[in-house]
């Protein structure tokens, strides 16, 4: 126990109980930082880094859109894209309001799973990297399943990363500057104002550990930020047509997926990010009785 007038930090100077506890915190937090921070080492020569990105895909919906998800892994293959970042909400989760079990077509957390597994889309080379979101995490506070973790263990192309938030660190053989990718899926509603979000998560950044390049699931939106703090961000979009839940409090969906390249260039990072929409197709839309 701290002393009066001591810290924790204090303490642990000395040996003891409170240096024990600080040691294990502090490799808690290391441990912690290692597994959220992933590293991608790239040749002197190899052309910029570019990757695909997608959100919000909800496997288990009936508003899911699972040709249009197979349709942007078609677009990410013919483009040459091999490492793919998913943004969370894989699956549709459970109970997330009242009288959301009649905009599921399956229920629970081992039908969602066997879904994804089942139909999620899988082009030979190319490795999805995924966080989970809050309707990943439904099934965690329903019954304590980390579904991600099992849809990863189930599909050797679906790395999962965590919940909520990733960090990538991509390296270029030679290169002093690295260029740092954050994949975050936030909480909260969406605002009138597409940026508005994004550049609140963007000033509530520590000035000192700030991506270069962050992707923002959950909104399913698309936008691009080019340069806010210093900080390149994508709202990423989705693939699921808009619910009528959505619809009720007048949000769009902006179902497609993005195409980033980042590149260090004189000391600075170069961005760019290409959009494709897709357009739900009538035919798909269940007709519920
Ligand atoms: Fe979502």
């Amino acid at each position: 126990m701290a002393g009066k007038g001591k810290s924790i930090e204090d303490l642990a100077q000395a040996k003891g109980v409170a240096g024990q506890i600080l040691s294990l915190r502090e490799q808690l937090e290391t441990l912690a930082s290692a597994r959220a921070t992933q590293r991608v080492e790239i040749g002197k020569k190899a052309p910029p880094f570019r990757f695909g990105t997608l959100s919000c895909t909800h496997f288990g919906s009936i508003y899911e859109e699972l040709g249009i998800t197979k349709a942007i892994y078609e677009w990410f293959a013919q483009e040459g894209i091999k490492t793919v970042y998913h943004c969370g909400d894989m699956t549709e989760g459970v109970q997330m309001r009242k009288g959301h079990e009649h905009e599921v077509h399956k229920h629970g957390a081992d039908a969602q799973v066997d879904w994804v597994v089942e139909h999620y889309p899988y082009i030979k080379g190319v490795t999805t990297h995924l966080i989970s979101g809050n309707h990943d995490e439904a099934h965690m506070k329903n019954g304590g399943t980390d579904v991600c973790h099992r849809i990863g263990e189930k599909r050797e192309d679906i790395k999962y990363l965590g919940a909520d938030v990733a960090r990538w660190v991509v390296s270029r053989a030679g290169q002093e500057k690295d260029i740092r990718i954050d994949m975050l899926h936030p909480g909260g509603g969406s605002s009138y104002a597409l940026s508005y979000r994004i550049q609140k998560i963007i000033e509530s950044l520590d000035s000192d550990n700030k991506p270069d390049c962050l992707l923002v699931g959950h909104f399913h939106k698309a936008f691009t930020l080019p340069a806010y703090r210093g900080v390149a961000a994508v709202l990423a979009g989705c693939t699921q047509r808009q619910t009528g839940f959505m619809a009720r409090l007048g949000l769009q969906a902006h179902v497609g997926a993005h195409i980033i390249e980042c590149r260090v260039l004189d000391g600075q990072i170069v961005f760019s990010s290409t959009w494709r929409g897709f357009t739900p197709s009538k035919q798909e839309i269940p007709i519920i009785e």
